[in-house]
Parts: C-alpha cells; sequence; structure tokens
C-alpha cells in the first residue's frame, strides 16, 4: 500500500472510540455487535482500517450537532470527524468563572453544554469573573498549552475603564515592568495605550436608558468608523486604556493598574495576538474557528489607538444583542429597567465571595494561566488515555509519519484534523 493511503487510513475502533466517547474496549464490543456500517457495509472486525473520507453510521449513537445528518438515531460521518479538533471563540459574559466548579457562579463550561463532547471542551487560559470578552474554547490539548506557554508569548490585548485618568508616566512604566509591593515578583514588559478621554462612552451608558440604547450603540458603532473621539453620552467623562500583556497573571492587569494609582471598573479582552472579537458575537455565544482564523492568536499585531477604539465600540455594540443574564447585574437592570437594590447586593457579595475563593484557588495553583491549564491539560489527557487505552503499534506508525500535511499529529500521535 503507498504511504499517501496508510496515512489517509486508521483503524475503525479508534475512529467509533472517538466518536462516540467510548473506550476503544467499548468501541470494540459495539463494532463487534454489528453496530457499524461502513461505506455501507457491516463491519464486525475492530481492527479493520477504514479510509477517513469513508461514511460511517453507529447504530444507536446520534447527537446534536448541526454539522451531521441524523436519521432515526444513527449519525452519519466521516471517519475523518473522529479526529476533527475544534476551536471556537467565545464572547465571555459577565459573572462566569473559567475553573471546572464553583459554589457560587455559572462556570463558562455550562455555555458549551450542547456542542459534541462537551466534556473534551477546556477554556485556553481565564479570565476573571468580572471579565468579559475574547475566550477561545478548544478540545486541541497541544494547541491549548501553546496558546497559553509562556514560549509563545502569545499578546493579549485588554481594554480597560478606569475611575481616573492614567498618568503618562505609567506608559514608560509598564514598559519597565511593574513592582506590586505586596508581590515578589515583577511584571513583564506591557504595552499600555492610554486613549483620549471619552474614547467610548461608558458600557453603562451605551446601554441605558434601555429605550434608546440601540439607537446610542448604532451611532457610536458608525461615528467610530470616522474619528477615534466620540463624545460621551452622559457629562461624566470615561477614562479608558488598552494594555497588551504576555504572561497571564492573576489579575494582572487591575495589579498593573492598581500600581498606577488607577483603579479597573470594566475590563474587556478584545484581542489575542492578531485574532480580535467579532462585533457579531454576543456575550455567551461561540462561533467555531477555521484554522486560518484561529491561527491569527499566534500571530502578533501592533494595535493602533483607533483600532483599539473601534473594538471597545464593537465590543458595546455586541451588547445590544446579549442577554441581559450575561451583563453585570447593576445594567441588567439598566436594561430590564427592573431589579431590586437587594439583588444587585447579593449578587456583589456573591462575586466578592467567588474573588475569595479564586484568590485561594490561584494562590495555590501559583497563579499562573500556564500553571492552571496545565492542570486542565492533565484532565485532557486523562480523558484522551481512557480513548486511547490500548495502544498499539498503528499509534507508533502514526506517531513516525511526519508526512501529513492536511492535518498533524499531536503528541501522542493523534490526527490533528481542522
Ligand atoms: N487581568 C485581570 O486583571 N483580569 C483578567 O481577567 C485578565 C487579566
Amino acid at each position: 500500500m503507498a504511504k499517501s493511503d496508510t496515512k489517509e487510513m486508521q483503524r475503525l475502533d479508534k475512529c467509533v472510540a472517538h466518536l462516540t466517547g467510548l473506550s476503544r474496549q467499548g468501541a470494540t464490543k459495539l463494532i463487534k455487535e454489528g453496530a457499524v456500517t461502513v461505506a455501507g457495509v457491516v463491519i464486525t472486525d475492530a481492527k479493520t482500517k477504514v479510509s477517513l473520507s469513508m461514511p460511517l453510521v453507529i447504530a444507536g449513537f446520534s447527537s446534536d450537532s448541526e454539522d451531521t445528518k441524523e436519521a432515526q438515531g444513527e449519525r452519519i460521518v466521516t471517519a475523518a470527524d473522529a479526529f476533527k479538533k475544534r476551536v471556537y471563540i467565545l464572547n465571555k459574559p459577565y459573572g462566569y468563572v473559567c475553573s471546572s466548579r464553583d459554589k457560587n457562579h455559572s462556570v463558562v463550561s455550562s455555555l458549551w453544554r450542547g456542542e459534541l463532547h462537551p466534556e473534551r471542551l477546556q477554556a485556553v487560559g481565564r479570565l476573571d469573573v468580572d471579565t468579559t470578552g475574547l475566550l477561545l474554547v478548544t478540545d486541541d490539548g497541544a494547541l491549548n498549552h501553546e496558546l497559553t506557554s509562556p514560549k509563545k508569548n502569545v499578546a493579549k490585548l485588554y481594554v480597560a475603564r478606569l475611575d481616573r485618568p492614567v498618568p503618562e508616566s505609567a506608559v514608560a512604566a509598564f514598559v519597565a515592568g511593574i513592582k506590586h509591593p505586596e508581590e515578589s515578583q515583577r511584571y513583564q514588559s506591557a504595552k499600555l495605550l492610554i486613549l483620549p478621554e471619552n474614547a467610548a462612552p461608558a458600557t453603562e451608558q451605551v446601554l441605558a436608558p434601555a429605550s434608546s440604547a440601540a439607537s446610542a450603540a448604532s451611532a457610536a458603532f458608525a461615528a467610530v468608523a470616522s474619528s477615534a473621539e466620540i463624545a460621551s453620552t452622559e457629562s461624566s467623562p470615561t477614562y479608558w486604556a488598552a494594555v497588551t500583556v504576555h504572561e497571564g497573571r492573576f489579575h494582572e492587569v487591575k495589579r498593573l493598574f492598581e500600581v498606577v494609582g488607577c483603579e479597573v471598573l470594566e475590563l474587556v479582552r478584545v484581542a489575542l495576538g492578531a485574532l480580535t472579537l467579532p462585533s457579531t458575537l454576543s456575550l455567551g455565544q461561540m462561533q467555531l474557528l477555521s484554522k486560518e482564523q484561529w491561527r491569527q492568536a499566534l500571530e502578533s499585531h501592533d494595535f493602533t489607538a483607533d483600532e483599539v477604539v473601534a473594538l471597545i465600540t464593537a465590543y458595546q455594540y455586541s451588547l445590544q444583542s446579549s442577554a441581559p443574564m450575561y451583563l453585570p447585574p447593576a445594567w441588567m437592570q439598566l436594561v430590564l429597567g427592573v431589579g431590586s437594590t437587594a439583588a444587585a447586593a447579593a449578587s456583589a457579595d456573591a462575586a466578592a465571595a467567588s474573588e475569595a475563593d479564586a484568590e485561594a484557588e490561584a494562590a495555590a495553583d501559583s497563579t499562573e494561566d500556564s500553571a492552571l491549564q496545565d492542570s486542565a491539560l492533565t484532565d485532557i489527557d486523562e480523558q484522551d488515555d481512557l480513548v486511547d487505552d490500548d495502544d498499539d503499534d498503528d499509534d507508533a506508525a502514526d506517531a513516525a509519519d511526519t508526512e501529513v500535511d492536511f492535518d498533524e499529529l499531536d503528541e501522542d500521535g493523534e490526527l490533528r484534523i481542522y
């Protein structure tokens, strides 16, 4: 058999295990029972190698996935679907935590419960409970590791609304590396861009009053195309700054601004590398990215002030179509025109409790995104181990085959198809 044929062939039990989430033994049993049809033929030998382009039908197996045809509980897929890795972009809502469990808040993984094999998906890095914006979600452990690895130096662009103007001297201080008095390790160099006063309205000003919210946001969105400066809709000025960091330390952006005397009132991640948050993505929504799209996260881009203002305005625009439950409690009340002070206070208490828990967790976990991510990766690896329990020489052969060009090989020799 020609080499190019070999790399397009995979063992049936492996394909079925990946598609169903069953162990390799479970998949073998299913195949032996005659539940698997390959290109119209029932195959009962689990070791049979099948072409990745062949249609597979697994009896009794169905899913909610939209990209597959379903018929009477049977799902028609190709063997290649078994190895497809997914990368989504999510607009993280306010009030959601990126850890796997939380006593007081919803967890981000609840946002992808409806996807195929949701248990395999993990957030790439973490955002604070009150931070919104761009979060990648993937089932590709190797890519997750790459994006969070300090070696890759992926730039994270945040836009912060502050309680007061940022002193000009902060720009040089950020470049030099900020030393927080309560922390031993100096922060790595960060790029600070102080935006013009009232460069964008405060988000609550965009959202309120509810009746004119949509038109206010549309007007702001249109205005940004021609000018970086937008007059605030309210008399109180807004102070915005953009900061690019590479580290991903716990509360990093808030801590950096704290040292220069500013409090972060609103924090949105608007870009990872050159990948930006689309204005069409409402809070809580996620969208599958093509390889060309997610690869932008690994590219660098030096955002200008105009581009940053356009990004924050586009983000505010996306809030117009967001479900009120994803907005901060005070904004939720503005949009709905309802809500009690008691409810807001309870919500604030819950946020404080969760922050305390997160602080403890982060301290125990050496506070780094990458360290946190490592533990997430261990989970992924453990899941993969469950699937790939019966190692065979095919895996070794796959790993040795470096000529696969339509896909790549994972660290464990798994195919990665996007
Ligand atoms: N820095 C912060 O302070 N919070 C985040 O969520 C991300 C970076």
